[in-house]
This record gives structure tokens, C-alpha cells and sequence, in this order.
């Protein structure tokens, strides 16, 4: 059944223009008004150039193009806004003028603090102009999928992040056009020691030369399957660190400063 969840969900990505996680258009509940209010005054400080969130106006946000709802309520569950036209090193002078025209930028708005019901956050390969990660995202309760890679934000991310405890999928990294620049940072990760249903980090290019505590958490993490940590900056592993990834099924820790001597320790 996931197989072909998953098999829609790519025939379906190239003709949508956001990742919609197979949503609107189908539902029949009306949404909630006060969500409706959040989600435009969100919009209202998101730079879209080419008019991609033109739907968001009309009366039913759960019609909105990448919002989601509660098929029987009607909360916002996802808004998934995710550009399919990524930034990418090596692409095309085509493909690079189809991220310019899709990419979102801006600000983002606290209104997103009143969407109580929102599990699913996805703004990746959108471009934030350098902007830090909004601490307040760390109080949507409800969070479980918060994907902000490549999505151009820059600064240390907010440990209140740490809140989310029902998070499992969480995407931080990524390449953006400033790709020379590590642009997010993480001082420590302690704050992650708190999410404990994580299943999926993606850390990549993060700055993490300051975390000298990113093993010992990354190995607390009990439902982690998949991390991507490549060029991070790691440097330092304990030599006497008792490493157990046992829940891991994925690891990605390439390009980053490993002492050779502790190196091995990680094959
Ligand atoms: C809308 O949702 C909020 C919580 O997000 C709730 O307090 C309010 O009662 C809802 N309004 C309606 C009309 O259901
Ligand atoms: C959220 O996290 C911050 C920093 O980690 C902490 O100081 C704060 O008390 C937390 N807030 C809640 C509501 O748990
Ligand atoms: C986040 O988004 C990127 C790019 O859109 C995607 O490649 C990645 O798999 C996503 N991460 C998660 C945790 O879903
Ligand atoms: C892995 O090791 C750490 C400390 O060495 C321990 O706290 C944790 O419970 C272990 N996790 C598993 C899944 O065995």
C-alpha cells in the first residue's frame, strides 16, 4: 500500500505545481474561518512573484492549492508548498529560470500559530533571502513533518525546535544559490534529544562545528532510521564512544573533517 501511495504521489508531483500531498479538491468540508484568516495573513507576507497562491482567495481555504484540511472537520492538517523546480548546482539555464519564477520568499508570518491542527509543514527549495528560522515554529504543537531544506534560511536554528516532540520527518539542509556559504548553524543538539518519535533528519550542510554533542544525541535518538549529515563540519567523535545506531537504516556522514583515527569508527 505505501508502494502505491508513493507511485501516485510522483505521477501526481509533475503536474502539480506544489507538493500537495494529494489533497484539495476532493474535500467537501468547508474551513475553519479563523485558519482562513491565519493562512492569508501568511500569504500576505510570502513574496510570490509569479501568483502561485492565486487560489488562496476564495471562500474554502481547504481548496487552496497546497493546503490540506481534516477531511471531517475541516482544520488545516498540511500546507505543502514545497517548490518542484529545486535549485540545483549543475542545472540548466532553463531549470534555473524555473526555480526563479516558482521560488516563495519572504517572511514568515506567527499567523501560522493559529492553524492548532497543522501536522505538516513543507517550504523547501522556496528561497528566504537569509532570513533565520523563525523560533516560534517550535510551538506548533502539532507538528510532525517539518521540511524547510534548501529553502535559503540562514542563523542558528532555534532550539525551540527541541518542542516538537511528535516530530519525525525534519529537513534542514540542503544547497542553495549562495552555495558557498554554510548558511544554517547549530551551536549544540542537545535540543534534539527531546524528539523522541524522529525518524528522519536531514542535516546536510548544516554547520555543525560547534556541536561536539551531535553524537552522543544522534545516538540517544531511539526511532531514527535515516540521517543525512553530510558536510557538516563534523570533526570530533569520541574514541571511547559506544556507538549503537541500531534503529538506523540510512546514514549519510560523507565530506565532513573526521580525524582519521576515529574515522573508522563510523564504518
Ligand atoms: C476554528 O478553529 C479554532 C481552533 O483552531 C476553534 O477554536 C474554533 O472554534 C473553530 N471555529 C469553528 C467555527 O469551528
Ligand atoms: C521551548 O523551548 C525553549 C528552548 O529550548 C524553552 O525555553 C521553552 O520553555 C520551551 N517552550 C515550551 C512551551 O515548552
Ligand atoms: C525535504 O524536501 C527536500 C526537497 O524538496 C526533499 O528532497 C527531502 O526528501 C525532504 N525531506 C524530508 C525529511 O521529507
Ligand atoms: C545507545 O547508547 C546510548 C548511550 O551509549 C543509550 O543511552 C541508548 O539507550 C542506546 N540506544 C539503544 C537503542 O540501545
Amino acid at each position: 500500500m505505501r508502494s502505491a501511495t508513493i507511485a501516485f504521489c510522483v505521477a501526481y508531483l509533475t503536474i502539480a505545481t506544489f507538493h500537495n500531498c494529494f489533497c484539495n479538491g476532493k474535500s467537501n468540508t468547508i474551513c475553519n474561518e479563523t485558519e482562513k484568516q491565519a493562512l492569508l495573513k501568511f500569504k500576505q507576507h510570502l513574496k510570490d512573484h509569479s501568483n502561485q497562491l492565486s487560489s488562496w482567495a476564495g471562500e474554502d481555504c481547504c481548496q487552496w492549492a497546497g493546503v490540506v484540511c481534516n477531511n471531517l472537520i475541516g482544520h488545516v492538517h498540511k500546507i505543502c508548498l514545497r517548490n518542484l523546480h529545486p535549485f540545483r548546482v549543475d542545472q540548466t539555464e532553463a531549470e534555473y529560470e524555473a526555480y526563479l519564477s516558482h521560488k516563495l520568499g519572504g517572511t514568515i508570518n506567527p499567523s501560522l500559530l493559529d492553524l492548532k491542527y497543522l501536522r505538516h509543514l513543507d517550504l523547501s527549495c522556496n528561497d528566504f533571502e537569509g532570513i533565520p528560522i523563525p523560533s516560534f515554529i517550535g510551538s506548533i504543537g502539532r507538528l510532525r513533518y517539518l521540511n524547510l531544506s534548501q529553502a535559503g534560511f540562514s542563523g542558528t536554528i532555534p532550539h525551540q525546535l527541541g518542542n516538537l516532540t511528535t516530530m519525525r520527518y525534519l529537513g534542514l539542509g540542503g544547497t542553495t544559490t549562495n552555495f558557498n556559504v554554510l548558511q544554517l548553524h547549530g551551536d549544540n543538539l542537545q535540543w534534539l534529544s527531546g524528539l523522541l518519535s524522529l525518524q528522519h533528519l536531514d542535516m546536510l550542510r548544516v554547520d555543525l562545528s560547534k556541536a561536539l554533542d551531535w553524537l552522543q544525541v544522534i545516538n540517544a535518538l531511539p526511532s531514527l532510521t535515516e540521517l543525512h549529515m553530510s558536510s557538516c563540519e563534523l570533526k570530533y567523535v569520541s574514541p571511547s564512544f559506544n556507538i549503537n545506531f541500531t534503529s538506523l537504516a540510512i546514514l549519510d556522514l560523507s565530506y565532513n573533517k573526521f580525524e582519521s583515527s576515529v574515522g573508522g569508527f563510523l564504518v
